[in-house]
């Protein structure tokens, strides 16, 4: 499969499980921010032509970055959802990237991408007509709570998967998804989910259980960890 692909980077939420007073792809991991992390791992990839990062409308902390490893860093507003967000992304691009064109989505706050990982995803995702994502099949037992806390049953978790990013999809065909969930009020937590309303089955690729979004200090310090063993 030949070709470039663009990618939009959703970060323009408040981070507010996270409790710093910087929206946290702002913190500083291994003396850089997050988001530089970030935007290194989808673009040191050949394949990737671009990023586009979706920041909040009064974002005073985004560094304004308009370049990073020698590739075009673009930004546009987002909304107040994430799949608002990705949907301003995606509308941004360029119009170099064509309708039909695949374009990855990426969480901002999901530094530690595996090079191996986003080779894959890229490889069998341009093979399928509709896209894939990157997903970690669920490993804990789990458990369905009443109201009082207490378990009601087990449920299981054969063919269960954690919906992960990068999730690869048609540029037009994911904005359309987007656009429709939104008019029928449905709140798409994933790209997967809007096309799956569509009823698009896209592929799992699995991907490494380390590729985590940093919503705690507790995953802030996992990172940390995860960038010194990188150097050790
Ligand atoms: O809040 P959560 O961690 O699920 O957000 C996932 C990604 O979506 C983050 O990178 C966040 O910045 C982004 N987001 C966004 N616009 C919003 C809400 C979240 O771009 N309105």
């Amino acid at each position: 499969m030949s070709g470039s692909v663009w990618a939009v980077v959703p970060a323009a939420g408040r981070g507010t499980r996270f409790g710093a007073a910087l929206p946290k792809q702002y913190l500083l991991a291994g003396g850089r921010m997050i988001l530089a992390h970030t935007l290194d791992a989808l673009l040191q990839h050949p394949v990737v032509a671009g990023v586009m990062v979706v920041i909040g409308g009064n974002d005073a902390d985004w560094p304004g970055w308009t370049e990073a490893a020698g590739k075009p860093v673009l930004t546009c507003t987002g909304g107040a959802t994430r799949a608002d967000s990705v949907l301003a992304g995606l509308l941004a691009l360029p119009e170099s990237v064509r309708a039909d064109d695949f374009v990855l989505v990426h969480d901002a706050a999901r530094p530690n991408l595996a090079q191996a990982d986003l080779g894959r995803l890229l490889e069998v995702g341009r093979m399928d007509p509709v896209g894939a994502i990157l997903a970690a099949p669920v490993r804990d037992t789990l458990k369905r709570a009443g109201d009082d806390g207490g378990i009601d049953r087990t449920e299981p978790r054969e063919r269960l998967w954690r919906a992960l990013t990068p999730q690869l999809f048609r540029r037009h065909q994911l904005a359309r998804a987007l656009q429709d969930a939104r008019g029928g009020g449905v709140e798409v937590t994933d790209e997967a989910m809007a096309m799956e309303r569509l009823g698009q089955r896209p592929l799992l690729v699995e991907g490494a259980e380390d590729n985590f979004k940093i919503t705690t200090p507790a995953d802030l310090a996992r990172f940390e960890f995860e960038l010194s063993r990188r150097t050790a």
